[in-house]
């Protein structure tokens, strides 16, 4: 624990911050995607020799690691691996690949059980410890923890304090919640698709003061109009763009708000680079032209933040 407390004092990060426009229509580089086979021709043949949906879906919901996601999801997925594969074994095998990227692997470390225990109910008189040690168990929040407090001063010193905070993804980051000095009352809203992470999120804003809510919903299925002073997207285009090519930018089209910060890892899972830098800037780039926002970025050890405005 000393060493967490040590680790937040580290140096300010305005010489990190600098204004980037959008300077170009660099073309998002291609993501491999399976074809939908359903939707070709012939594709209704296929159709009648296709696996089963709802036999595709039960197996996903039946299975340990997936069973807590939510419902959209399983449907989601288990529809696009149907569409892509014709026997029921290839179909179940698929979707559960597509979920460990896009979902599994950033859950490995989570203790579950722990996370319920820490959580319900939340000891209040040491949140900032119980937080600290929820943060370290999510890969994305815990390769981020040493440099919380400079994060949110840096974000809220260019958005201002928001009075709705929307946080799409969330994993377990409403946990930083006591880093971002938010004024009581502040509208927080938090959605992933794992139901888990959801209840302890909500357990968290039944401890605090700011009027909290955190909802089972998957962004390529809910069609809902997103308003908030500052949307946060940390570290999940690349995963939704896997799920489905092209949704960044409806995504972000449809999103009310002043300020729409996203962000990316700037090293994979096992710590190498490998030019994602240079790769996800370009992405930034691009959507913020099409969007014509702009943008500031700013970055801490791991993972650059692209302010839209
Ligand atoms: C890399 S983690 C980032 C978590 C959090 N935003 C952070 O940076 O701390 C990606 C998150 O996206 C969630 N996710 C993946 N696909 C999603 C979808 N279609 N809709 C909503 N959330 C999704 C996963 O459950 C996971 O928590």
């Amino acid at each position: 624990m000393h060493q967490l407390f040590t680790c937040l004092s580290t140096p300010s990060l305005s010489n990190r911050r600098g204004t980037c426009l959008p300077s170009g229509n660099t073309p998002q580089p291609a993501i491999l995607h399976a074809p939908d086979v359903l939707s070709q021709p012939g594709g209704d043949r296929i159709l009648k020799a296709a696996a089963d949906l709802d036999a595709i879906v039960s197996e996903l919901r039946e299975s340990r690691k997936y069973r807590h996601l939510c419902e959209d999801t399983l449907n989601r997925v288990g529809r696009w691996a149907q569409g892509r594969h014709p026997t029921h074994k290839l179909a179940v095998k698929n979707a559960k690949t597509k979920l460990h990227q896009v979902y599994g692997a950033f859950v490995e470390k989570v203790d579950f059980a722990r996370l319920e225990n820490l959580t319900s109910p939340l000891a209040e008189t040491d949140l900032t410890i119980t937080c600290s040690e929820i943060l370290g168990c999510h890969t994305s929040t815990a390769e981020r923890l040493p440099f919380i407090q400079e994060l949110y001063a840096t974000l809220f010193g260019i958005t201002g304090i928001p009075d709705r905070l929307l946080d799409l993804a969330c994993g377990l980051n409403p946990f930083s919640l006591p880093w971002m000095n938010l004024p009581e009352g502040t509208k927080y809203e938090a959605w992933d698709i794992d139901s888990r992470m959801v209840s302890a999120v909500n357990h968290l804003f039944t401890s605090s003061l700011v009027k909290g809510t955190s909802r089972c919903r998957d962004l390529l299925v809910d069609k809902e109009a997103l308003e908030a002073d500052v949307v946060l997207l940390f570290k999940t285009l690349p995963g939704i763009e896997q799920q489905e090519k092209g949704i960044s930018l409806q995504l972000l089209r449809k999103m009310s708000a002043e300020h729409i910060a996203v962000s990316f890892p700037s090293r994979s899972i096992g710590g190498r680079a490998k030019g994602m830098p240079e790769h996800y800037e370009s992405i930034a780039e691009t959507l913020a032209l099409d969007l014509g926002r702009s943008m500031e970025k700013f970055t801490i050890p791991g993972e650059i933040f692209y302010v839209m405005r």
